[in-house]
């Protein structure tokens, strides 16, 4: 008898742990994740940002998304830098006259890749926009708002980023995400064009 007893509450344990666990990891993440396409239309550069702080838990969700990308030949070149602390962010805001926001943001993260660890030279920048891509949507999702700042390309700000994060020699930032609460003010745009496209040939 004290065998089954041990055997229920083993059981009720398990069950209460599995339904509570994920509601507490997750507190801050909607329960109701919007449908893929609804993401992908929903997204937009959010520039604006409540006074709100953003969970190492929304991070990681954010960094998965990023890690789910496809690269040439399953390199991942990339690595993520996460930066968190005002007075860092407020540094970075000053890599161009792009970042400005970065100055209000919760947190950003910086998209770098490895120029010696693609596929080939320079596949890099499209292994690491795919990731970009992928954490901006994750941000739409899960109700945090987004907004890609591009550094690679632009010498100052590269060797700007370079340095205050301190990257190694072969290691490059291709943007900085600047995320955080959205405000609401900044609202996605129809881009449809059917005139942009071609059936079958040019
Ligand atoms: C490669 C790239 C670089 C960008 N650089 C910046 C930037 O430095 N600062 C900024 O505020 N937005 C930047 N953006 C965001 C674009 O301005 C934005 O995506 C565009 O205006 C379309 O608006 P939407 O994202 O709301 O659809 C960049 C986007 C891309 C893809």
């Amino acid at each position: 008898m004290k065998t089954v007893k041990n055997y229920i509450s083993y059981i009720v344990l398990v069950l209460v742990g599995f339904t509570l666990l994920p509601e507490l990891i997750f507190a801050q993440i909607p329960s109701k994740i919007p449908d893929a396409l609804t993401v992908i239309h929903s997204r937009k550069s959010v520039r604006k940002y409540l006074d709100k702080p953003v969970s190492k838990e929304q991070i990681e969700i954010l960094l998965r998304a990023g890690m789910a990308a496809p690269t040439a030949g399953d390199k991942r070149p990339w690595s993520f830098v996460v930066i968190s602390d005002p007075a860092l962010l407020d540094t970075l805001s000053f890599s161009s006259r792009g970042t400005r926001m970065l100055s209000e943001a919760a947190v950003a993260i910086a998209v770098c890749g490895d120029k010696n660890a693609g596929f080939r030279s320079e596949v890099w920048v499209q292994d690491c926009s795919a990731a970009s891509e992928n954490i901006l949507l994750a941000a739409e999702a899960i109700g945090l708002g987004a907004v890609w700042t591009g550094i690679y390309l632009n010498e100052e700000p590269t060797k700007y980023v370079k340095r205050v994060l301190g990257l190694p020699e072969s290691v490059y930032a291709l943007n900085i995400i600047s995320i955080g609460y959205p405000t609401g003010v900044d609202k996605p745009k129809n881009k449809w064009d059917p005139s942009r496209f071609h059936w079958i040939k040019w």
